[in-house]
């Protein structure tokens, strides 16, 4: 059966939220790359375009991330690479149908031209930085050129992921993903398809069903077990964060999964799905017990709680003995790291525990954060 063209109507309120989250993830992750000292180029993939805009003009991720980009009114971004001549910025739209891509290049183009008539630089640091192919996904990432700059340390990559459906991260690909250095992703899964299509074998090429226990979780919980999936394919000693952001259309449930080997990157996404979710950080509806905005179930504990509860009793039976452990440990939680802080001080005027080293309440950016350590009274 042929797939309905994203492009061609109105992009509806489920898929507005997943380009809002792209949007405000890029957003996040952009500035930390231009600014940092150590990266030479920064690659932005977008790895299955589309030609550009809905059927309303609406734009879609090409557009968005283009104009992310530019930094705002002020071009603050533009300015930013004109003076940093040793930092290069390389965007690449990958689209499979040709129409579509050179609609797509048209597009951007035109938008990059229209951009320069309100600019006040003479020269437009992203004029020569777009480039625009049209193959199978995972034949270009497979490619010596992607693989090489997959690879490479001093290369900052933001890999976005809008695929139809949920055959086109595999095992192989994931893996080759997750294990490249200065690689961060976020990419989209119809999790309710994987669900009632986990049986047929066209499904099992591409995602083990079998190793997903599906009684374990309710319709709305089946995106989350699809993360859970993607994590058993990590190595059990590998310090990685991944987190699921569900998202309902009807009676399906889709989602978007972020990784980073960096707990800042993941600080930065779980900060977008947060602002998006204020009450759990996961969802546009209700998932497992946390029923957020408006419920009239008190007695179903919030997310926060519940990882408060998990995070004291980790801290009381002694198997987190420090802030960086616990920091990280909120963080894969699907928490900002905040929580753990609140959590230890409160435990800490409750008589429970005493902190040796310097104490302190630092919960962001905390890879940079001073250790100590957590002694149970
Ligand atoms: C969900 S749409 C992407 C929409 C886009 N992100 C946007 O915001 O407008 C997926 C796109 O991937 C393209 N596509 C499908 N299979 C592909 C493949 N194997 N490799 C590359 N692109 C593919 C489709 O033609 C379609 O335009």
């Amino acid at each position: 059966m042929a797939k309905k063209d994203i492009n061609k109507s109105s992009f509806d309120e489920t898929t507005t939220l997943k380009l809002d989250i792209f949007r405000g993830c890029f957003r996040e992750w952009y500035p930390v790359f231009l600014h940092h000292g150590f990266i030479d180029k920064v690659y932005v993939y977008d790895m299955f375009a589309g030609s550009g805009r809905d059927s309303e003009g609406d734009e879609g991720s090409p557009l968005i991330l283009l104009n992310e980009a530019k930094g705002g009114e002020k071009r603050k971004h533009c300015e930013t690479l004109l003076k940093k001549r040793n930092k290069e910025v390389v965007f690449t739209f990958n689209e499979l149908l040709q129409d579509k891509s050179k609609e797509l290049e048209n597009v951007l183009r035109t938008n990059l031209i229209e951009c320069k008539k309100s600019c006040k630089f003479d020269n437009c640091p992203y004029s020569g930085s777009m480039r625009f192919t049209q193959q199978e996904f995972h034949k270009l990432i497979n490619t010596s050129e992607v693989k090489n700059i997959l690879k490479n340390n001093r290369y900052a990559k933001f890999i976005l992921l809008d695929q139809y459906g949920f055959k086109e991260v595999d095992t192989e690909i994931f893996r080759l993903l997750v294990n490249s250095p200065k690689t961060d992703i976020v990419f989209f899964v119809a999790s309710s398809f994987v669900k009632r299509f986990r049986n047929s074998p066209e499904t099992k090429k591409y995602i083990d069903t079998s190793k997903i226990d599906w009684d374990k979780a309710t319709p709305k919980e089946v995106h989350t077990l699809i993360k859970e999936y993607y994590q058993s394919l990590l190595p059990k000693d590998k310090d990685y964060f991944l987190h699921a952001f569900t998202m309902k259309k009807g009676s399906n449930y889709y989602g978007l999964i972020f990784c980073s080997g960096h707990s800042f990157g993941m600080e930065k996404f779980m900060r977008v799905c947060w602002k998006v979710d204020p009450e759990a950080g996961e969802s546009n509806c209700e998932v497992g017990g946390f029923l957020g905005r408006g419920s009239f179930f008190p007695e179903l504990e919030s997310k926060t709680a519940s990882v408060e509860n998990e995070l004291r009793e980790l801290v009381l039976s002694g198997e987190i003995t420090t802030n960086i452990v616990g920091l990280n440990y909120a963080l894969k939680l699907g928490c900002r790291p905040k929580v753990f802080v609140d959590t230890i001080f409160a435990l800490e005027k409750e008589g429970r525990i005493q902190f040796e080293g310097e104490p302190n309440k630092t919960a962001t950016d905390i890879h940079k954060a001073k250790e100590f350590r957590i002694v149970v009274k």
